[in-house]
């Protein structure tokens, strides 16, 4: 059946890593020369790998590496088997490509199969997928899955929010695939046309592409009567489905670790961690064939717990942060999503944010700029959050509290931070 959820146990699970781990070390280092060198540096070779824990003895690899490699450089397989390619724009510079064999579309529409029914999806429900088509990952990927499924998939994209709420109310899906920021701007529409968001058919939300906060969970799901669960995922390691929220437990996100192996490490020593400590999140793809990646650093930060619904993969904690977004303020590290925990205390304020980075004098300042729920509102509410913020994160910052509708929205990933230094 697709997508459905394999029973293994245990140990078994590690049987099958330790034997595609081989394999994918071997195709890595027999096909791709960045590999090649790579693992020669570090003086090992595939027949190193004896056990999973030998995976430590080999090199990781970075951003840096893949554009190094630009644009097919990373490429185990001739590039005419590349069925498609997709690309992540980072911040600076060129993007990063990642391609996919026929049998790696196959492999990530099972996952995202996957994913959708362990949310609470199932064949022949509607899903209207508002993640960005295109070169990003979301809407392809979220599009395959729910199709290998069994769904009716609705291809909407992001943007056009007058026309998504139309859409959910003529359709009436019960899924809805897109960024929690997204999502929030469709709410705001619907409140605009006059449409209840708890009247509508959606019963679940499948949430990810940027960090958000069980808050947030919280405060959608009362809003829209909808399920909130979390997706992540990244386009060097597959795109969305390398990991998923289960609808019935919410309580942090199963690796689809038939697929993809995880590790914590220390970002600052490498070292990896055990189970259960918070560092950077980790993978090397188990199946991969036109892009296998060996220790890829995501930069992401988070945990490793047990498994729950789905006993022999384990979870990652909600992604609160990513290294690249730490910002220091004083000597305090602090992530948007901090930020955004505390605003969702303060009634009258809206989760639509901004935090902005400034050197005024010599000493770093952070203002953050956030949306009042109403029209008529007063400076109180901007002194409450920097009061919660100071008392509850340790940081002094300046809140601006603007109107309804001030902040852009984006219509993908929310942009959370303006460095303005
Ligand atoms: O964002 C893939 C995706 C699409 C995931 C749709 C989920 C839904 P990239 O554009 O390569 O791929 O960005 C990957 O986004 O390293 C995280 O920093 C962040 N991210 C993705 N999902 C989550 C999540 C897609 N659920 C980067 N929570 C990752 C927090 C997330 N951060």
């Amino acid at each position: 059946m697709a997508g459905e959820i394999p029973d293994l146990s245990r140990a078994r699970l590690e049987e099958l890593q330790l034997q595609r781990l081989r394999d994918t070390l071997r195709h890595a280092h027999d096909h791709v020369p960045h590999y090649r060198r790579a693992f020669a540096d570090a003086g090992v070779t595939p027949d190193d790998l004896l056990a999973l824990d030998d995976l430590a003895r080999f090199p990781f690899t970075a951003k840096a590496d893949l554009r190094a490699n630009y644009p097919f450089g990373m490429f185990a397989v001739p590039r005419e088997e590349v069925a498609r390619i997709h690309a992540s724009s980072g911040t600076t510079g060129k993007p990063t490509v990642v391609g996919y064999t026929q049998a790696d579309l196959d492999t990530w529409s099972e996952v995202m199969a996957r994913s959708i029914r362990a949310a609470g999806g199932r064949p022949g429900d509607l899903v209207h997928v508002s993640y960005g088509y295109g070169l990003f990952t979301g809407g392809l990927g979220a599009h395959y899955g729910a199709e290998r499924l069994g769904c009716t998939v609705v291809p909407v994209s992001g943007g056009m929010t007058q026309r998504q709420v139309q859409l959910i109310v003529d359709f009436r899906p019960r899924v809805i695939m897109v960024t929690p920021s997204y999502f929030l701007a469709i709410l705001d529409e619907m409140d605009a046309q006059g449409v209840d968001p708890r009247s509508t058919s959606l019963e679940v939300g499948i949430f990810g592409a940027e960090p958000w906060t069980d808050e947030m969970r919280r405060a959608v799901e009362e809003r829209s009567g909808i399920r909130a669960v979390d997706i992540y995922g990244l386009s060097e390691v597959m795109g969305p489905g390398v990991s998923q929220e289960a609808g019935e437990t919410q309580d942090g996100l199963h690796v689809w670790e038939d697929h993809f192996l995880p590790e914590i490490i220390d970002p600052v020593t490498r070292e990896v961690l055990p189970d259960g400590e918070k560092g950077e999140l980790v993978f090397t793809s188990l199946t991969k064939q036109a892009m296998p990646v060996v220790r890829y650093r995501t930069r992401d930060l988070t945990r490793l717990l047990p498994g729950t619904a789905y006993p022999a993969f384990r979870r990652m904690e909600k992604v609160t942060g990513r290294t690249d977004d730490m910002m220091i303020v004083r000597g305090v590290n602090i992530f948007p999503t901090q930020i955004e925990e505390q605003i969702l205390t303060v009634e009258g304020l809206a989760p639509h944010y901004l935090c902005v980075l400034s050197r005024p004098g010599n000493l770093d300042e952070l203002t953050v700029r956030v949306e009042s729920a109403t029209e008529t509102y007063d400076d109180s509410l901007g002194r409450l959050l920097a009061q919660r913020v100071k008392h509850r994160v340790g940081v002094t910052v300046r809140v601006e509290v603007v109107g309804p509708h001030a902040l852009e929205r984006s219509l993908g990933k929310a942009k959370r931070i303006s460095d303005e230094r």
